[in-house]
């Protein structure tokens, strides 16, 4: 037989073997759970290597971590042999030693700080004062940052300029990207010509003319592109209470997950005095009988899961028992690298539920990968044009306006992925961040979390809650109609927000809607220390409030005049800025007070605390520039860099989302 007839032999084989197999499995739950390899994109195998290019992430969220995967898939595509790495296990010689190729996609957080996981490292670089350190360090870097914050990607310029100055060799231009609009945008023009460019530099290997076949061999086996799969079984599943690290390398935001800790939802009540601008929640944590510690004002991160009612949907539209445990069984040739997703056994539901971001904002590098599941020629160049540049106002308009997500595309364009194929196209779910609206002072054993509720109304009418909103409407549900389950996944991070033991300095709290969250925290702290006797005691608080309605969204409102009345605040005043014919807004209020701030906060050496929306926080700046100013007698531009030097003095401190 020639070549040609044993491969059509062979074909037909398969195929009656695969019928068979399929026909036997018809009725078991396997069946269901389609064990079948996802495989998203799967390239030739290649006779020639470009050699390691290591990408790094710095990333709070996540974004910067999908970013790396993204290049990580391309330089596969491209024979390059890449490695994703998370900073925080960085290794100095790496970068002082190794001949090496890296890329790093830097995300700024706080105000103009690194990620948590980049803090080691960019510490490192910042006070490396070797010349020339990284002479043998090629790279190029890109940042992910937001215009609406002041520092815009301070992290991705300056890992990018300290680079430079330890002599490592630029391979590319830098990139940046802005998530107030147009992040994946800017990140695909950046990349755009990566990879020609780096081949030009650098001299292939070509691996049949090595002796090393092993080299050879080991290369090839990277490129066949899948990873794992997701066989039933009939053991339990894993104790999610207490998932701490097994050993496993978990993917970056799976590794947040599994170090949180379980505690209870004691209460959850409406502070709203009516709901016709929105609702704000107020959730009581008790942290007994866990070994949580928490300060006055610190961040928490809660670990939110999806609806189950949606998740049902979903279970449905993938035809999958929701019930049914699965192993995650890695491939042997990905093990060494590999990064897992959740722990196992877990059921359907639970990857479904905590793991799987099926709501979120869609990346357009999720389009192009559905595009690859549909057999349907229209509804393909559908998602392709969606996905690509030429596309850019139509995904606009059809997908990011009116807030589609995954899953809403999987059942417009009838896609049903395999379970491995899901889990591989969803972003993990990420923590919500909250500013703590109690003190440890008050009651160690409580922690309060104050959210306003995400709720968007869709073109339909229909309402769509954010991810955590909807968590949280769910357990109040659950808590009125008295059902258990109120167990709530959490973790502490610091923040800058602390308040000093010192009574002779003024603070100036500017926190309008749920920016007051802290304040709140402060001035029980000021409470409780009193009650205690303690002499030493944070000085006079002036706090500025502002929302939409006095009787409506003033939130606190009770706590806040009774505060007022015991002398735990000096001075409030609040900016309703729907209450009268024209807005008035906090910044306002200062301006008007300007004198006051000005003696409060220069004269008498205050600080200066703004909590809440980015917007809201500019316009604060804008309004102490103003400020200085006019009693400093100085221009515009000194006064800019006058209250610069403020913030980087910590005089003025920020938590701004
Ligand atoms: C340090 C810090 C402190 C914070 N403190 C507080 C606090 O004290 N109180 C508080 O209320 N919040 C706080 N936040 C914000 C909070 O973390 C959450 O972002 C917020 O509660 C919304 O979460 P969510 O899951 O309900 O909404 P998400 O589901 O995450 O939605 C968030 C946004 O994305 C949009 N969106 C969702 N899905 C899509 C889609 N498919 N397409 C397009 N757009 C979409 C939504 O419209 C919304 O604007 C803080 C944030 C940070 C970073
Ligand atoms: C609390 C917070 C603070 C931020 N601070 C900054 C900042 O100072 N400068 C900036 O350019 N972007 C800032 N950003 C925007 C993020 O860098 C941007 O959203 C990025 O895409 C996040 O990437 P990640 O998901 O990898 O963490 C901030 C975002 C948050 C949530
Ligand atoms: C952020 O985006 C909004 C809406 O797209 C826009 O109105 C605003 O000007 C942008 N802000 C900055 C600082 O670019």
């Amino acid at each position: 037989m020639d070549t040609e007839t044993i491969l059509i032999v062979a074909g037909i084989a398969i195929f009656i073997v695969a019928l068979v197999f399929k026909f036997l499995k018809k009725d078991a739950i396997v069946e269901e759970v389609k064990v079948e390899q996802k495989v998203l994109t799967k390239k030739k195998e290649s006779t020639i290597t470009y050699g390691k290019v290591t990408l790094f992430f710095g990333s709070q969220s996540g974004t910067a971590n999908k970013f790396c995967n993204i290049l990580s898939q391309e330089a596969l595509d491209n024979d390059f042999e890449p490695s994703v790495e998370d900073l925080k296990d960085f290794k100095k010689e790496f970068f002082t030693q190794g001949d090496n190729l890296v890329i790093l996609c830097m995300a700024t957080h706080g105000e103009g700080d690194p990620t948590d996981n980049a803090k080691e490292f960019f510490e490192w670089i910042k006070n490396h004062q070797e010349e020339n350190a990284f002479k043998n360090i090629r790279f190029t870097v890109f940042g992910l940052g937001n215009t609406q914050y002041e520092h815009y990607n301070a992290m991705g310029r300056q890992t990018n300029q300290h680079f430079e100055r330890l002599g490592a060799k630029r391979v590319y231009k830098y990139g940046e990207g802005d998530d107030n609009s147009s992040l994946e945008d800017d990140f695909n023009e950046w990349k755009e010509n990566l990879w020609t460019e780096l081949k030009k530099i650098i001299t292939p290997i070509d691996l049949t003319k090595q002796n090393d076949q092993s080299a050879a061999s080991h290369h090839n086996k990277k490129k066949s592109g899948t990873a794992f799969k997701l066989v039933p079984t009939e053991a339990a599943e894993i104790n999610f209470e207490n998932a701490k690290n097994d050993g496993k390398k978990y993917e970056f935001l799976t590794d947040g997950y599994i170090h949180g800790t379980v505690a209870n939802v004691k209460s959850i009540k409406e502070l709203r005095q009516n709901n016709n601008d929105g609702s704000t929640l107020h959730m009581e944590i008790d942290l007994k009988n866990t070994n949580l510690k928490y300060k006055t004002a610190m961040n928490i991160e809660i670990f939110a899961e999806n609806d189950p009612a949606l998740v049902e949907k979903v279970g449905a539209h993938l035809n999958l028992d929701l019930n049914q445990r699965v192993e995650l069984v890695v491939d042997e040739e990905f093990i060494e690298k590999f990064k897992y997703p959740f722990p196992s056994p877990i059921s359907i539901r639970s990857i479904l539920t905590k793991f799987c971001d099926f709501q979120g904002q869609l990346m357009k590098k999720t389009l192009k990968d559905l595009a690859k599941l549909t057999t349907n020629e229209e509804h393909k160049s559908k998602l392709e044009k969606l996905a690509s540049a030429a596309g850019k106002k139509e995904f606009d308009s059809e997908i990011y306006q009116k807030k589609k997500c995954l899953f809403d595309l999987l059942k417009e364009y009838q896609i049903v992925p395999t379970l491995e194929q899901f889990v591989d196209l969803c972003p993990r779910l990420s923590p919500r961040l909250f500013t703590i609206s109690s003190s440890d002072v008050k009651n160690p054993e409580i922690v309060t979390v104050t959210d306003s509720l995400v709720a968007d109304k869709l073109e339909d009418g229909s309402i769509k809650h954010g991810i955590c909103s909807k968590y949280l409407i769910n357990f109040q549900n659950k808590l009125k109609n008295g059902m258990t389950g109120n167990r709530i996944r959490v973790g502490f991070k610091a923040s800058s927000f602390i308040l000093p033991q010192d009574s002779k300095t003024p603070i100036i709290m500017i926190g309008p809607g749920t920016g007051i969250a802290p304040f709140i925290a402060f001035c029980q702290e000021k409470e409780a220390l009193l009650e205690k006797g303690i002499n030493i005691c944070p000085g006079e608080f002036t706090l500025y409030f502002g929302c939409r309605h006095q009787n409506g969204d003033y939130i606190f409102r009770e706590e806040l005049e009774q505060y007022v009345k015991s002398g735990i605040i000096n001075k409030l005043y609040t900016a309703f800025s729907r209450d009268q014919g024209s807005k008035v807004y906090v910044q306002d209020l200062m301006i008007k007070n300007e004198e006051e701030i000005y003696n409060t906060f220069f004269e008498r050496n205050g600080l200066i605390y703004i909590c809440g929306a980015t917007a809201m926080g500019e316009s604060v700046v804008n309004a102490l520039r103003k400020i200085v100013q006019k009693f400093k007698n100085i221009d515009e531009q000194e006064a800019h860099k006058f209250v610069e030097n403020l913030e980087k003095e910590k005089r003025i401190i920020k938590e701004l989302w």
